[in-house]
């Protein structure tokens, strides 16, 4: 009797791991990815976004210039105040002289006090515009604005293209009422202030929220995320699928020789988490 019982326990937990198994991801049967699709809608282009924290600031000009010639699709200014983050880098000034250098949009996340944001504001969103004036995108962080409702409103009037950043401890929720204020949402895959810190795969379900958010309420929004991204399926993968289409890459992009060929390898991995043929 307890000899079949325990067949009977054995062959059920098989079947259970076998289940699991066989759940599919969009790259593996087109039938689950047109579901996918109906679920979450068409994938939006995907973009390499390096961020200058691993570049030589000596000389943050000339390696705006060659991230361009690699063909990056925009670039990343980490800008740290000491106060919001552990760690402090730049301000508007610097941004501003990059500007001579590269005519790629450009982005200013601001990873800085509530007092730094509201003082500082125009100037971010100036030096963040593009060659002839065009919208740069601006980000702000929803745990640094007691009235982001205000900011996202101010970044547009002052002529930027809004954007709001979660960290990773922070619920999709605490940005779903300004959804149509913004052109882009941040979701941090590590806590910010440093590079080459380790993707928190728990984030992949906060992007899956936040996407699906955008479908069913028909934004136009692109989703990116930030920190630990490589050219692997966890990571750029992973996110991918889940819906964003801006990926941000610090050490994973400047480790390579050529950089070129990272952003060729990041490109690949985010459309075959999409579903995608490279
Ligand atoms: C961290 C910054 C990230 C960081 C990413 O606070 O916001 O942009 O530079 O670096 P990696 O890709 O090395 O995690």
């Amino acid at each position: 009797m307890k000899l079949i019982i325990a067949t009977i326990v054995v062959t059920v937990s098989t079947v259970a791991g076998f289940h699991h198994a066989f759940v599919p991801t969009a790259a593996t049967s087109s039938t689950t990815s047109t579901s996918l699709r109906a679920l979450y809608g068409e994938p939006r282009p995907v973009q390499i976004i390096p961020s200058v924290l691993p570049a030589d600031f000596g000389k943050l000009g000339a390696d705006c210039a060659a991230l361009e010639a690699a063909g990056c699709d925009r670039i990343q200014f980490d800008v740290m105040d000491g106060n919001f983050v552990p760690n402090l880098t730049f301000g508007p000034d610097t941004i501003k002289w990059c500007r001579g250098y590269t005519g790629l949009p450009f982005e200013t996340q601001l990873m800085v006090s509530e007092k730094c944001t509201d003082a500082m504001l125009p100037q971010f969103t100036e030096c963040t515009k593009g060659p002839n004036g065009e919208p740069g995108v601006v980000i702000v962080h929803v745990e640094a604005c007691t009235h982001l409702h205000r900011a996202l409103s101010n970044i547009r009037a002052q002529g930027g293209s809004p954007s709001v950043a979660l960290n990773p401890h922070t619920p999709a929720e605490m940005i779903e009422n300004v959804l149509d204020l913004v052109d882009h949402v941040l979701v941090m895959t590590v806590n910010p202030g440093f590079g080459g810190q380790a993707y928190i795969p728990t984030m992949t379900e906060k992007i899956r929220k936040i996407r699906k958010w955008v479908v069913d309420r028909n934004l136009d929004i692109d989703i990116e995320v930030d920190g630990g991204i490589k050219a692997t399926k966890e990571t750029i993968g992973a996110c991918a699928e889940a819906g964003a289409n801006c990926f941000i890459a610090g050490s994973g992009l400047f480790a390579y020789e050529d950089m070129a060929q990272g952003v060729k390898e990041l490109t690949a991995m985010a459309k075959e988490g999409q579903g995608l043929k490279a």
